[in-house]
């Protein structure tokens, strides 16, 4: 049975007529999205006003990873919303239920948690408690890396969409380069597992670059925005033992990789880091505003009283669907199942790139996977925009929404919610071939 079905053309008559309307009131400074209006959600499938339905790669930008509007999340959130909606930061059953089902599937080494409402928030609380707690500022970041487009997450960003034209960005930040086998200009990936040239590198950053004020540094374990590019093996383990060395904290962003995503529950499991500081977003609400640092005691005394809270921080419904959330990822066995259709997918999409001539690359752990598109493989010539909106329109006229990411804008993001199946990745896939050959 076919799950995608697409009947009119895209946009649809009433996805046209929203687009246009919405263009009147609310400025489009969006990224570029298919041209459909989303009317309603269910698992991994998409319908627009239009009555069409996609099969959905897009997660939503990786938030919902129970699927969409997984029915033990609408009536949590559901319930919550008859009984109380805010509450600032007097807590209540939701927040405390929350708490402590995040601290219970949390690395042991972790203390406590703190609920926000988005990524680029927890962003900002991580580099605050780094540097309050060591009482210096100086923070090592990465290029092209993402933390969200809040000012101090921004300037520890490694991309320049987030800060440009707005003058100079918070200063203190210090950065390295995020090593990433694809485009390994200076053999920094096949040096494992010491790493020497990149870490005799790093020093010659940080000797060039600190006043002598390294407070800690903030890593995402792949990168996201900055086109799904995956550390070689064991590196972020180096990294971790030379902040160590250092004495500086360590602050692993899992914003977009925690929560099953890469096939462990939390990213910093497949190398068994123990970062002082986790930040969370996305699919730790599936959709409901909220996120999360998770820290160790040590790093939370930092803060005293009403140094952390923000208005809808916490707030009921958000903390609602935490525990069912985490309790739907064990009853369904998703981490499992990222695993394992991970793995298929990875491989059905590896395959597709020999049959590619435009398909440069194809990365991936668990059910996130980046399909890099290249003008020419052997120049690694990124594809233009043209090339990139067309994929993204192409799948969405044939039943699949894709979205794009990266330095240059042309890695395509598979991210499926967690609950994908054999039977969508094999019909997904299909239409994504037929796409990238029509280039
Ligand atoms: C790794 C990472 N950190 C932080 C953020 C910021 O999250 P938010 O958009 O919720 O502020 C994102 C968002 O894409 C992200 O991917």
């Amino acid at each position: 049975m076919k799950h995608s079905c697409v009947k009119t053309a895209i946009p649809g008559p009433k996805s046209a007529a929203l687009i246009n309307e919405w263009h009147q009131y609310e400025y489009d400074a969006c990224g570029y999205q298919a041209s459909v209006v989303w009317d309603r959600g269910e698992d991994c499938i998409i319908t627009d006003v239009d009555g069409n339905k996609f099969i959905d790669w897009t997660s939503g930008v990786l938030v919902t990873n129970v699927g969409h509007c997984h029915p033990k999340m609408v009536k949590a959130m559901q319930d919550a919303v008859g009984k109380l909606i805010n509450s600032y930061e007097c807590p209540t059953e939701y927040r405390v239920k929350a708490a402590k089902a995040l601290m219970e599937v949390a690395p042991k080494h972790m203390g406590k948690c703190f609920f926000f409402s988005t990524g680029a928030e927890a962003t900002e609380v991580a580099m605050r408690i780094m540097k309050r707690r060591t009482g210096k500022f100086e923070i090592l970041c990465f290029e092209t890396g993402f933390h969200g487009k809040t000012a101090m997450a921004a300037a520890a960003g490694g991309l320049s969409g987030p800060k440009k034209g707005f003058g100079p960005t918070v200063p203190g930040v210090i950065r390295a380069i995020y090593p990433s086998a694809y485009r390994d200009e200076l053999g920094f990936c096949d040096d494992g597992p010491d790493f020497k040239k990149y870490f005799n590198y790093l020093e010659s950053v940080i000797a060039a670059n600190s006043v002598g004020s390294l407070a800690g540094l903030i890593i995402e374990p792949y990168q996201g925005s900055g086109g799904f590019n995956f550390p070689p093996k064991g590196w972020l383990k180096a990294l971790e033992k030379w902040a160590r060395a250092k004495g500086i904290l360590f602050t692993l962003d899992e914003v977009q990789a925690g929560y099953g995503r890469t096939g462990t529950m939390f990213a910093c499991e497949h190398e068994g880091l123990t970062p002082d500081l986790i930040t969370l977003g996305k699919g730790i609400g599936c959709g409901a505003s909220i996120s999360a640092v998770i820290g160790t005691e040590d790093v939370f005394h930092a803060f005293g009283r009403g140094e952390m809270s923000s208005t809808l921080g916490g707030n009921p419904v958000a903390t609602s669907v935490v525990p069912v959330i985490l309790d739907i990822i064990k009853e369904q066995k998703l981490v499992e199942n990222s695993a394992k259709m991970g793995e298929y997918l990875k491989a059905k999409l590896m395959a597709m790139k020999d049959r590619c001539p435009k398909v440069g690359d194809v990365r991936g752990m668990g059910l996130i996977v980046g399909v890099e598109f290249v003008q020419d493989k052997a120049t690694k010539e990124p594809a233009t925009a043209e090339m990139i909106h067309a994929v993204i329109d192409r799948c969405a006229a044939k039943g699949l929404l894709v979205g794009s990411v990266g330095r240059y804008g042309n890695v395509i993001r598979v991210a499926p919610p967690l609950t994908v199946t054999k039977e969508l990745i094999d019909e997904s896939c299909e239409i994504f071939e037929e796409v990238a050959k029509s280039l």
